[in-house]
């Protein structure tokens, strides 16, 4: 049993306002005592009476739940910085030619230790990453995931045009590959599956009854695909799918939208689209520095927020540039300042912990402090570097703090990252 001491902060649903101190626990002087991977209580450190509790004492720095990254790539480590024009020539130049590289079960596995790491050192405790096409990089992943009791959703990418040889598979063997996938690692530890067909250009219409079989027949499985995120990119999926009225419609038809579906990117949609993931209760992801490096568009939060959708926000590694969450939320705050809407600290925070476990359908297990959640944790210092320690000296509170954080931090302001009560960074 151990028993942290620090200040803490964990949130109870998403802040309408900077002022909204009803939306969330902070404890100055904190504790949380901690047993077999899970919180048992949280409360000032004052009152906690633990005998035999070992106590770890991160004072002054602040522990939040950890964060949660909704969509990333596993196979695309090494194509962060790649230089492209757009995520047309992007993916067929760089990324396609690196994730044929992954058939190979040795690289599988170092990557993954790799993968996990860099998410580890910058606190992110739960991913939901694309493996590439070969079953082999998802259960490299898988392997080292639950190795580390670490909560991990992934799926196999479905691909079966529209890609080289070598990274495409077929509307059967996407299915029984996905399917023995789903049997061996689904549900297993903390392991989730989602169901992967990569986005409507990459798969037959024959694959895409697959994944609808697939998914029909697991329907808690995640689904995780890529919607509107470049304009090419759309003229093409609805040329690829003429019957569909929209792109949104060629998911729909294939019934793949619904609660726990995860819409990478979502930029350029019609109200009637926006209507229709709506009502489906599906979840769109904000990418935010994936989205300005392909120069992909500005995701509009406000608009879909206002439709009623939950979105996820996260990094989309490697059309993304930082497995950073916190650089994520800083590009985030600036995609939304260019539309006029100012994403304050206090949402930022909730959003890539609480908020993003909501989008997860997760919300009782991980990105709280709530008693009984898993141990998932981030302990953050805002005076990590000379000059966010200059920036915190003229600090107001807690919500310059954690502003400081957003716009300024990144892995050097994490100082440990508990997976399952476990120290694992460093
Ligand atoms: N659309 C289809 N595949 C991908 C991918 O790997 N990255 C991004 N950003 N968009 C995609
Ligand atoms: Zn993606």
């Amino acid at each position: 049993m151990i028993l942290i001491r620090a200040r803490l902060l964990t949130f109870r649903r998403d802040p309408l306002a900077p002022d909204d101190t009803d939306s969330f626990r902070y404890f100055e002087d904190g504790g949380l005592l901690i047993e077999d991977g899970t919180i048992r209580a949280i409360d000032d450190f004052s009152a906690l009476h633990a005998p035999g509790a070992t106590v770890i004492d991160h004072r002054p720095h602040l522990v939040l739940p950890g964060f949660i990254d909704t969509h990333l790539h596993f196979p695309q480590t090494q194509v962060i910085a790649s230089w492209a024009t757009e995520l047309l020539d992007w993916l067929n130049d760089y990324t396609f030619p690196e994730e044929a590289r992954y058939t190979d079960p040795a690289l599988c596995a170092t990557m993954a230790r790799a993968f996990l790491d860099r998410l580890t050192e910058q606190g992110t405790t739960t991913a939901v990453a694309y493996a590439s096409v070969h079953a082999t990089s998802a259960e490299a992943l898988f392997a080292e995931a639950i190795a580390r009791n670490m909560r991990l959703i992934t799926g196999k990418v479905m691909m079966d045009r529209n890609a080289p040889d070598a990274l495409c598979d077929t509307a059967q063997s996407a299915y029984d590959d996905s399917k023995a996938l789903i049997a061996r690692w689904h549900g297993k530890g903390r392991l989730g599956y989602a169901i992967t067909p990569r986005f409507a250009i990459t798969s037959t219409p024959a694959q895409m009854e697959a994944a609808q079989a697939l998914a029909r027949e697991h329907p808690d499985c995640h689904i995780q695909t890529h919607l509107s995120e470049n304009h090419a990119e759309i003229a093409l999926s609805c040329q690829l799918y003429p019957k569909a009225v929209d792109y949104t419609d060629i998911y729909a038809r294939y019934g793949l939208l619904r609660e726990n579906s995860l819409l990478g990117h979502a930029i350029h949609l019609s109200d009637r689209e926006v209507g229709a993931l709506a009502e489906a209760g599906a979840k769109p992801v904000f990418c935010p520095t994936s989205n300005l490096y392909l120069g992909s568009g500005l995701f509009d939060d406000a608009r879909l927020r206002g439709a009623g959708l939950t979105n996820a926000i996260a990094t989309d590694i490697g059309g993304g540039t930082s497995y950073s969450m916190l650089q994520t939320l800083a590009e985030g705050y600036k995609v939304l300042q260019l539309q006029r809407q100012r994403l304050h600290p206090f949402r930022a925070f909730h959003w890539i912990t609480r908020g993003n476990a909501v989008a997860l359908g997760l919300e009782d297990r991980i990105g709280t402090l709530e008693a009984g959640t898993e141990a998932d944790l981030v302990v953050l210092d805002a005076r990590a570097t000379p000059a966010m320690a200059l920036r915190m000296d003229r600090a107001r509170g807690l919500m310059d703090e954690l502003f400081t954080l957003q716009v300024m931090g990144d892995d050097r302001a994490v100082v440990q990252t508990y997976v399952a009560g476990v120290a694992r960074k460093g």
